[in-house]
């Protein structure tokens, strides 16, 4: 098996925790325990027996995680390690050698990676930015054949921040019932939408979907390492054998924060908070955006933590990120890392301030190296 360096989580790890104001998450601010605990229920995790509970995830916590999504019981649950174990385990339980996978791009590319690894086919149908980052729909039909097993989406989109219309969820759910494929969709950063308006789940369109969701992004609670995949029993039954062979079980403080804070009133309240932060920090992205103009470009966000910035500059995203880092210790993503040069990704998750800050250091920086001083 080759695995490919996962250059997105690589230059991360390297260097979110090197530098001054780290644009590069997606994901919203994170929540302190103490935010999120009342007294009493910090007095109970002081209590709580640190054993191994269930491998699948401990059964209320699965029953929570159903009632997420229409008719779903909790033996169409299973509660991961982030929602990468859970993408992980879904490649390594539905998919096997000699098949093949659809996948929109620009995506997360775990998926893909594992897949290619396991020797299935990855063909990529695009988002058109032309079109406000839609899927380009005629492709889909060209691509299918008899080895085709699944189409895999990340929804709302990493990294352009899109969503797609209830029109174009459906056609892609007529299209996975057409050929009777699985229709995988990445949710972990929905519930994040800024208009408040939460989408539909593909799991509650389809029942050959599978979807991976978590804690992580929409939520902001990454150190909890806290995911879940839903999908048809047998599906996850098999993804369950191949999680006895990984990490056994989640941490059970993290599924006591989990069963709490996906109540339905706390999991709005958390929601909402996010909603607050990403629309403030979106209005300052776009009147960076703005202000900018002569260099850089982005179809606004609709969900999620990040902005997608075209930049028209003679140079490279891997290099001009690397440059800001060092000069500026302003960290971005590079749209390199998505195979799309010409683009950095900017976090709109982060602390206001650091955006706006990191922001004015980016342009003021550009101008002088790149523009000849012009303001
Ligand atoms: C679309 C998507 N899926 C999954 C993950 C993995 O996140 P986690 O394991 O923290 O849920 C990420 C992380 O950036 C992501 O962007």
């Amino acid at each position: 098996m080759q695995l490919q360096e996962f250059t997105l989580e690589r230059i991360q790890s390297l260097y979110e925790n090197l530098v001054e104001l780290n644009l590069s998450d997606s994901g919203v601010h994170p929540y302190k325990l103490s935010e999120l605990l009342t007294s009493e229920q910090q007095a109970e995790l002081l209590e709580l027996e640190l054993g191994y509970g269930w491998t699948n995830g401990f059964v209320e916590l699965r029953e929570t995680i159903a009632n997420l999504y229409h008719n779903r019981n909790s033996d169409e649950v299973i509660v991961t390690n982030g929602s990468a174990e859970a993408n992980f385990l879904m490649v390594m339980s539905v998919l096997k050698p000699g098949d093949e996978l659809i996948v929109v791009v620009p995506n997360y590319l775990q998926i893909a990676g594992w897949a290619k690894a396991l020797e299935v086919e990855v063909k990529e149908v695009p988002l058109l930015q032309g079109t406000g980052w839609l899927p380009d729909l005629d492709m889909l039909e060209s691509l299918v054949t008899d080895k085709t097993r699944m189409l895999t989406i990340c929804h709302p989109n990493n990294p352009t921040g899109s969503t797609l219309p209830l029109s174009q969820i459906e056609k892609l759910v007529d299209f996975a019932k057409k050929h009777d494929i699985y229709l995988h969709a990445d949710e972990v950063y929905k519930g994040a939408e800024f208009d408040g308006v939460e989408l539909p789940s593909f799991a509650d369109l389809y029942d050959k979907a599978i979807v991976t969701s978590g804690l992580s992004k929409a939520m902001a609670m990454p150190g909890l390492r806290l995911g879940w995949l839903v999908g048809p029993a047998e599906e996850i039954y098999a993804t369950w054998q191949s999680k006895d062979y990984t990490s056994i079980t989640t941490s059970s403080v993290s599924e006591y924060v989990a069963n709490i804070v996906l109540q339905p009133e706390m999991r709005s309240k958390v929601l909402n908070r996010s909603k607050e932060l990403l629309t403030e920090n979106l209005s300052i992205m776009q009147q960076w955006i703005d202000e900018n103009s002569d260099w850089v470009s982005f179809i606004p966000p609709k969900a999620g933590g990040m902005a997608f910035v075209r930049y028209e500059l003679d140079v490279n995203s891997t290099q001009l990120a690397h440059e800001l880092r060092e000069n500026l210790s302003v960290f971005v993503l590079p749209g390199d890392v998505y195979g799309m040069d010409g683009y950095f990704r900017v976090g709109i998750g982060a602390p206001a301030e650091h955006l706006r800050v990191g922001l004015a250091r980016i342009a003021d920086y550009v101008r002088h190296q790149y523009l000849g001083g012009k303001s």
